[in-house]
């Protein structure tokens, strides 16, 4: 296993610097991920990547389990079948390690299948300059492959071939956070569901945090968010993962990675990971779900390029935070939720990591604010549409404005490629 994983090295801090082929994300894995059998990975298969993850359940308040890893290794030649040779308009998203394309395969067997025959999968197939590709990968078949949760995206298996490395994960049909909040043209996501998918987010990061070794996810934004055909929240993109500190240990020290406007100041700074970071990550997520505006977005007026900079200071106060709201949003949410969600955030983005909440705490808080949005719903269907039981309960199943037509959803999505790593 190579430097980038599992083990923390020495800080190998540096000023962040701006990644030639990922210009919005920072850090550098100093080693080429070249051929497998001469890096100083060569030792690893997705067989022996596993060391560091444990077997073994979870703590009990979590619902996911690690289990042992059952991935299938595809051939290329297969990977090339799903996707009709990696075929430009079967591409779902690109990010800082590659391309990511739609696919089809057998539900059984895993065998490549005709389009619309079937399962749909996602397959991720490396960029031959991604300097990042190997470790990446190795990541991705450590974590993903233990873990079963209702909130993390399941792997179903990998390829390595040809110097050319791949990942087969489920279809996830809604695509991205990130394209459902800011891509042109996007049907808005009501309040109700972007609650739902920060609950379905934070439950999925408690569980990493509270897994037997703790795992730092390390890359939390809008496009590493991924959502079902139901809005389900799942995380997604494992190749930054680390283990947690150990020992009594408050952090770990790696070489700073990951995407400017969602990183922790601290581990900016100096290279200190604490799982707390993945908290700030998340604060800068909700703020971006509030506001409907990007982490961070040069094209914005001078002084409002940083969203957190910009938009801490209206937080807390309810006639500033009305003004920052997302205007998608039409004030169709429940003002108080809108103040709790802005205190958690500020909470979420304390500078000093020990001030932030655990994910629990967050998951608590987030869980108490969903329940508030239902109140002045309720009075309203009373007023108009008194004694319609069944119609309330479709309202409190669902939210009010579904996004169910939404244009970017289904395999709709997976027309163009665009860049993710945007921040
Ligand atoms: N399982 C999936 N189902 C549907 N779309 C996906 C899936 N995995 C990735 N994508 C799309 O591809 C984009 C990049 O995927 P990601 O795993 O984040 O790649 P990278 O590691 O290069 O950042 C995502 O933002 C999403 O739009
Ligand atoms: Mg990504």
């Amino acid at each position: 296993m190579g430097n980038c994983l599992g083990t923390p090295v020495n800080n190998h801090y540096s000023p962040p610097t701006t990644n030639p082929y990922t210009p919005e994300t920072f850090g550098n894995c100093s080693k080429h991920p070249g051929v497998p059998s001469t890096s100083s990975s060569n030792n690893t298969s997705p067989e022996n990547v596993s060391d560091g993850v444990e077997n073994g359940s979870s703590k009990k308040e979590t619902s996911g389990k690690i289990i042992t890893p059952n991935l299938k290794m595809f051939t290329l030649a297969e990977l090339k079948s799903a996707t009709r040779n990696f075929r430009p308009d079967t591409v779902l998203g690109e990010g800082g390690f590659g391309r990511v394309f739609k696919g089809w395969i057998d539900e059984k067997t895993y065998a490549p299948s005709k389009v619309g025959v079937g399962m749909a999968v996602a397959v991720k197939k490396s960029n031959p300059d991604s300097i990042q590709g190997l470790e990446e990968w190795q990541s991705e078949v450590k974590f993903l492959g233990k873990f079963s949760h209702p909130n993390l995206v399941k792997l179903l298996g990998y390829c390595w071939e040809e110097k050319q490395f791949l990942l087969v994960y489920e279809y996830m049909q809604k695509g991205s956070l990130e394209n459902h909040l800011f891509r042109k043209g996007a049907e808005p996501l009501p309040w109700d569901v972007r609650l739902r998918v920060s609950i379905g987010a934070a439950q999925g990061l408690a569980f990493l945090h509270t897994s037997e070794k703790s795992v730092i996810y390390r890359d939390f934004k809008t496009s590493n968010i991924l959502l079902d055909g139901d809005y389900n929240a799942k995380l997604s993109d494992f190749g930054l993962a680390k283990l947690g500190p150990i020992n009594g240990n408050s952090h770990i020290t790696t070489r700073v990675m990951g995407t400017y406007g969602y990183a922790a100041p601290e581990y900016v700074a100096t290279g200190h990971l604490y799982v707390k970071s993945d908290v700030y990550g998340f604060g800068v997520v909700l703020l971006e779900m509030l506001t409907g505006l990007r982490a961070l977005d040069t094209n914005r007026p001078t002084g409002e390029h940083n969203l957190v900079d910009w938009a801490k200071p209206s937080l807390s106060d309810k006639r500033k935070l009305k003004k920052i709201m997302d205007p998608r949003l039409e004030e169709q949410y429940p003002i108080k939720g809108a103040l709790q969600t802005a205190e958690l955030i500020i909470n979420c983005l304390e500078s000093d990591p020990r001030n932030r909440p655990s994910m629990e705490k967050v998951l608590e808080s987030l869980e108490k604010i969903y329940a508030i949005r239902e109140k002045p719903k309720e009075s309203k269907v009373k007023n108009q549409k008194q004694g319609n039981n069944r119609r309330q309960e479709q309202h409190s199943a669902y939210p009010h404005r579904s996004p169910l037509h939404s244009k970017n959803g289904g395999s709709g999505n997976g027309g163009s490629a665009y860049p993710v790593r945007s921040a």
